[in-house]
């Protein structure tokens, strides 16, 4: 472990700087991008409290010494997830499959009957829906409303933050985890050594720890840059990874690419065995290093690449509207709300942004204040030009929305490149 103590959270401000790396506590950090200033993508807004919304920096630096990619401005769990948290994973039908799909892998590869599966960050207990019926099953879910609405189907789920402490009152309760999952949430902390520490505390000798995030070659070659918002802490690649396990005797013994998210990874972890390593973590390493992720020079043309996209998009859009084009948005996710704020877009320019989560229609989108409607307005409205938001789902979303594009509308596609369809 480095000789400099991470800087500890303070939970009375609202935000904090910190100056080392969140895995190697090395100095060595130099900014790759600044996206300004922005509120918090989830905390959809309405005219009456438009006037409490504050902007926290966005800006994304590099290690020097582990290479992790990562957030140094913390805005506090407080201000991010404050009052009803608006992401339901299970809004998005292709996630509700893609989990379908990773829960049978989990049962496949690493579960007996009556084994212990906890999910940190369970979210509306997407994950554990599917192995509930056969193990036991425990979610962690720090959000109220969505932990709810994980009981209601049966999925056990404790409120709160994943600590060391909560970890050996769970071994207490319901003994040792045969697999502990952490899916897009592992990139959303801030103190990494206590939730790898509360990890490990809970893990049974042959248990391992699972987790899926958002993947850093993707980003950077696909410019995902809306990923990037104050809840993602982190921006993974692999290297980096082994390197914060190791402090804790733990191993990455299995890595693969997923299709979901614009692109993550899934890796796999247990207690150093002394046993090999699949291959695919040499192979995904050797990418990594041929992509340049562990070279600071990798990001020098980043801040430019994300730029040419803002451009092209606001020349774009406004050149419609002064036509008199009617312009909307599909899909108000997290990613959507840095796109357009980083933009600077208002309803002057989209309209309206369709969302199928009953939670965020009837709000604004933070600091855009795009009104979020339903998607039944699109069977009697035909807008000219659609910006895809949620462009994760493109395949999906035209397919689904055949009829939509037969009336005439048209897609603007942001993500890689800006593209309309
Ligand atoms: P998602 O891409 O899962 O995530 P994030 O918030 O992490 O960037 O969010 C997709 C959003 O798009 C979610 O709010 C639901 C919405 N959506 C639709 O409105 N229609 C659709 O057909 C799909 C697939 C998603």
């Amino acid at each position: 472990m480095g000789a400099l103590p991470a800087i500890r959270y303070n939970h009375l401000m609202n935000y904090v700087h910190k100056d080392t790396c969140r895995i190697c506590k090395g100095r060595d950090l130099t900014r790759i991008l600044s996206l300004g200033n922005h509120p918090p993508v989830d905390n959809f807004t309405d005219v009456e409290h438009l006037k409490n919304e504050k902007r926290y920096p966005l800006n994304v630096y590099f290690c020097g010494t582990c290479n992790l990619v990562q957030l140094l401005d913390v805005v506090s769990e407080e201000e991010l997830f404050h009052g009803e948290y608006a992401y339901f994973s299970s809004a998005s039908k292709p996630l509700v499959e893609h989990f379908r799909s990773y829960a049978d892998d989990l049962a496949r590869e690493q579960l007996k009957d009556d084994d212990l599966v906890v999910d940190i960050g369970s979210n509306d207990g997407i994950l554990l829906q599917h192995l509930a019926h056969r193990y036991r099953v425990l979610g962690i879910e720090p959000s109220a409303n969505v932990a709810e609405a994980a009981r209601k189907k049966g999925v056990e789920t404790l409120d709160g933050f994943f600590t060391v402490d909560m970890a050996k009152k769970m071994v207490e309760k319901y003994g040792k985890a045969k697999v502990v999952a952490a899916n897009n949430v592992f990139a959303h902390i801030d103190d990494l050594d206590e939730i790898v520490q509360g990890v490990k505390e809970l893990l049974s000798e042959d248990g391992v720890f699972v987790s899926e995030s958002h993947y850093l070659l993707d980003l950077i070659e696909r410019r995902e840059f809306d990923t990037v918002y104050h809840e993602h802490l982190c921006y993974y690649s692999v290297k980096p990874l082994q390197h914060l396990f190791k402090r804790f005797g733990m191993e990455v013994f299995d890595v693969g690419r997923v299709d979901v998210h614009g692109g993550s990874i899934r890796v796999y972890v247990r207690l150093a065995s002394g046993k090999p390593l699949k291959n695919s973590v040499r192979v995904l390493c050797a990418l990594e290093e041929k992509a340049g992720l562990y070279t600071l020079e990798r990001f020098s043309g980043f801040q430019k690449d994300v730029e040419v996209i803002r451009d092209k998009l606001v020349s774009l859009i406004r050149g419609f509207r002064k036509e008199g084009k009617i312009v909307t948005a599909y899909g108000a996710p997290a990613k959507g709300n840095t796109l357009l704020n980083f933009c600077g877009f208002t309803p002057d320019d989209l309209k309206y942004v369709t969302d199928t989560t009953p939670h965020k229609i009837g709000l604004l989108t933070p600091g855009s204040h795009i009104p979020v409607v339903s998607p039944d307005i699109l069977k009697s409205e035909t807008p000219d030009y659609i910006l895809l938001l949620a462009w994760n789902y493109r395949n999906f979303i035209l397919e689904k929305e055949k009829e939509l594009r037969s009336r005439g509308a048209k897609f603007i596609i942001p993500i890689p490149e800006v593209e309309i369809v």
